[in-house]
């Protein structure tokens, strides 16, 4: 018989490490994941994968860890012994990032380098996944693909494009399997609820129910290339099944304003966003990024990959989540939202 591989995610808690484990288990690898010890539980995205682990068809197994802490990364690596490993741990708020811009330099930049000379000093020869961001781009206008120049505009960008280079480094230097998958925003009935999608589509919910009369926001006029994280997560395995390592563009090609999207989901409940939303200076950024809209024809080309769920659609599969999840309170939804991919239990949280 032969063995599952075993994969190791870092940030398996969020959202894409949620879709990524139920992804890699339909497939059936091993996947051991890093938690950050809590006061409370925070691991409600995959508690429905969660099998006891004394319990012999047990496969998914969590250990707790930090980016920030090097030897633990070198001591779980030795233990694990992956077959792949993904980084997708970050602190990922683009406005928190201004707020706390050491913190976010420490785990989102230095923190993947951690991680890779883990790798290394283990030998291990595992495949490396780098979540790399769009948000690299900054300034540099769109459409932008994988030969376009970096210019970030957060300290958040600013460690994303550290990330980048080290993982390229450790790829030319030691001839490491390690990528970097450039993603475009991608969002879900499980993103964040300080992000921008998630802020609307949760407001729109607890409006359309009597529970919110005012929702206030920053710069309407951003333009970003929203796709469906579920999506993105097949994109991140097929780029570490590829037979040389590469760096690619995952995104829809379709760009929106902020303002669309509020218009798309208030909309699809029969609500004038315009009656509701107010402006606050507070969700500003010091540094703005105009416009995000990728070109992933490199992705569809050689990983046969593309995306299928364009913004608008997005924003009304997540408006049903949320209004659904506000109706029968948290819990999962034990269903396909979206046909033509694995299936996806969506989240239900309110
Ligand atoms: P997310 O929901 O914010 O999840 C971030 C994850 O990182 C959480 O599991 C979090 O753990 C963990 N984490 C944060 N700091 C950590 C640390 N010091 N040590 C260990 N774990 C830590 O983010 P996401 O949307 O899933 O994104 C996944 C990755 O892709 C991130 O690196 C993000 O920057 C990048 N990315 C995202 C997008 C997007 O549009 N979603 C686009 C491009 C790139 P807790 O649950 O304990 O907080
Ligand atoms: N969060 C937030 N809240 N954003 C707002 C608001 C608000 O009230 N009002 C307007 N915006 C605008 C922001 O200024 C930004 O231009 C846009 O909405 C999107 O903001 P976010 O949803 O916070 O995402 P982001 O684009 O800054 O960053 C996300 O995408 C990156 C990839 O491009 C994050 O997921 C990053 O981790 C990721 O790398």
């Amino acid at each position: 018989m032969t063995q599952a591989k075993k994969a190791f995610i870092t940030g398996i808690t969020g959202q894409d490490g949620s879709y990524l484990a139920e992804l890699l288990l339909g497939k059936g690898y091993e996947v051991h994941g890093l938690i950050r010890r809590a006061s409370t539980f925070n691991t409600a995205r995959i508690d429905h994968l969660y099998v006891d682990s004394h319990n012999p068809d047990a496969r998914l197994f969590l250990h707790y860890g930090d980016l920030s802490d090097g030897a633990r990364m070198v001591t779980l690596l030795s233990e694990i012994r992956p077959d792949e490993v993904y980084n997708l741990a970050a602190q990922s708020h683009v406005r928190v990032s201004f707020d706390e811009p050491e913190h976010t330099g420490d785990t989102t930049g230095v923190g993947a380098m951690r991680l890779l000379e883990a790798v290394r000093l283990t030998g291990l020869h595992c495949r490396y996944y780098q979540a790399s961001s769009s948000e690299m781009f900054g300034a540099t206008p769109p459409p932008q693909n994988e030969e376009t120049p970096f210019y970030p505009r957060s300290p958040y960008g600013a460690a994303k494009v550290y990330a980048y280079w080290v993982t390229k480094n450790y790829r030319e230097a030691y001839g490491m399997f390690a990528v970097n998958g450039i993603l475009f925003n991608h969002e879900s009935p499980r993103r964040g609820e300080t992000f921008v999608t998630r802020k609307i589509t949760r407001a729109v919910a607890r409006i359309k129910a009597g529970r919110q009369s005012e929702l206030y926001m920053g710069n309407l006029d951003a333009i970003r290339d929203w796709g469906y994280a579920a999506e993105y997560a097949e994109g991140m395995w097929r780029m570490l099944q590829a037979d040389a390592p590469d760096d690619f563009v995952l995104a829809t090609g379709i760009g929106i304003t902020v303002r669309d999207f509020l218009e798309a989901s208030f909309s699809h409940a029969g609500l004038d966003w315009q009656k509701y939303v107010k402006f606050d200076p507070r969700y500003l950024r010091p540094t703005e990024v105009d416009a995000l809209i990728g070109d992933a024809s490199k992705a569809e080309e050689k990983l046969g990959w593309k995306a299928t769920v364009a913004p608008d659609e997005l924003a009304r599969i997540m408006v049903d989540c949320d209004i659904e999840a506000l109706e029968h309170g948290d819990g999962y939804i034990d269903q396909p939202r979206l046909s033509g991919w694995p299936l996806h239990s969506e989240l239900r949280r309110g």
